[in-house]
């Protein structure tokens, strides 16, 4: 594997599973596997989960591992093409990348979108500079569209914890305070609409209208704007808010009956409840929930280092 950053960089997503629960089960089996290679995590955006799964995965490999805030720590960063740099910037990305791909093996890069311009950021015109320009693999920590790390952990979660053979996923809409990405509902409505075409599970998205994603992410996916509906019989549903794709970057002010509840759940298979984290408790999702018996926040946090471990093996092995 030379990149990450969809789940189409995956050739068999269930046995990439097994490989993560593997590792789970006995995460030090492959410590020799990076021993003197070294990972540079560069982050423009901040970061909890990713920035330490992604480390101990790493450690857990044997591997040398580097961080870089790139946005506080490191030079004004250049990114556009063409630019005669007499401003405030003081670094091209072009540069930038090569150099840390001299100092690393494997890299990986977040770069958050604007939301300002959605032909911009749905180009992912900075993160492919970055994997074009560092001539190393590249494992995506969350770019302009997609989050694969995150989606990876969630399908992990999910099969380690459905009680039938094809559960049903809702990814519902929540409200929010200001204006998110679509990169974590994108890549998770990309991941499991592969799991869904594989037979593993059943999917429906539920949003506002005016909330839909974009099409390429949702193959197969049923969308239904009555959230109550969309929960009937839910074996899993999974929380997230989102700003616009079609009046791009708005939010929704006072939607905050989206917020899961308990009494919610009551229409549901008794299901299990996941964020990705951060979250706005009682605002996006109820406390009720989260410190309830149905919450797998914690659970899907803690698969991340299994989902990380697992990229990084695959990258080391065709190192070789
Ligand atoms: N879910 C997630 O990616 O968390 P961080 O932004 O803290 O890395």
């Amino acid at each position: 594997m030379k990149l990450f950053s969809s789940v189409n960089d995956v050739t068999d997503l269930k046995k990439f599973i097994e490989e993560a629960l593997i590792l789970k089960a006995d995460p030090f089996a492959h410590k020799s596997l990076g021993k003197d290679k070294t990972i540079g995590l560069v982050f423009l955006n901040p970061s909890l989960r990713t920035r330490l799964s992604t480390q101990k995965a790493a450690l857990n490999l044997g591997m040398n591992v580097m961080v870089m805030n790139l946005d506080k720590e490191g030079w004004a960063l250049e990114t556009e093409d063409g630019v005669v740099m007499n401003g405030t910037t003081v670094e091209h990305i072009r540069e930038a990348a090569a150099v840390m791909g001299e100092y690393c093996d494997i890299l990986g890069f977040r770069s958050f979108p604007k939301l300002q311009d959605r032909e911009e950021d749905y180009s992912e015109s900075l993160f492919n500079k970055f994997v074009k320009f560092s001539g190393v693999p590249v494992v995506s920590l969350e770019s302009a569209t997609l989050h694969p790390l995150q989606s990876f952990a969630d399908l992990i979660t999910i099969e380690e914890h459905k009680q039938i053979a094809k559960p049903k996923v809702v990814l519902t809409w929540a409200p929010h305070v200001k204006a998110l990405p679509q990169a974590v509902p994108n890549s998770f409505a990309e991941w499991m609409c592969k799991a869904q075409a594989e037979g593993m599970i059943d999917f429906v998205i539920t949003h506002p209208e005016g909330f839909e994603l974009a099409e390429k992410f949702t193959p197969g996916a049923k969308i239904v704007t009555d959230q109550t509906e969309a929960l009937k019989e839910a074996d899993f549903v999974y929380v997230k808010n989102w700003s616009s794709y079609k009046d791009y970057g708005k939010t929704l002010p006072g939607a905050e009956s989206w917020m899961m509840t308990n009494k919610k759940l009551e229409g549901t298979n008794n299901a299990k409840v996941m964020h990705c984290l951060p979250v706005r408790r009682d605002y996006e999702l109820s406390a009720e929930i989260l410190d309830g018996p149905n919450s797998l926040v914690i659970k899907e946090a803690s698969n991340r280092t299994w989902a990380a471990q697992a990229v990084l093996k695959e990258m080391l092995e065709d190192l070789k």
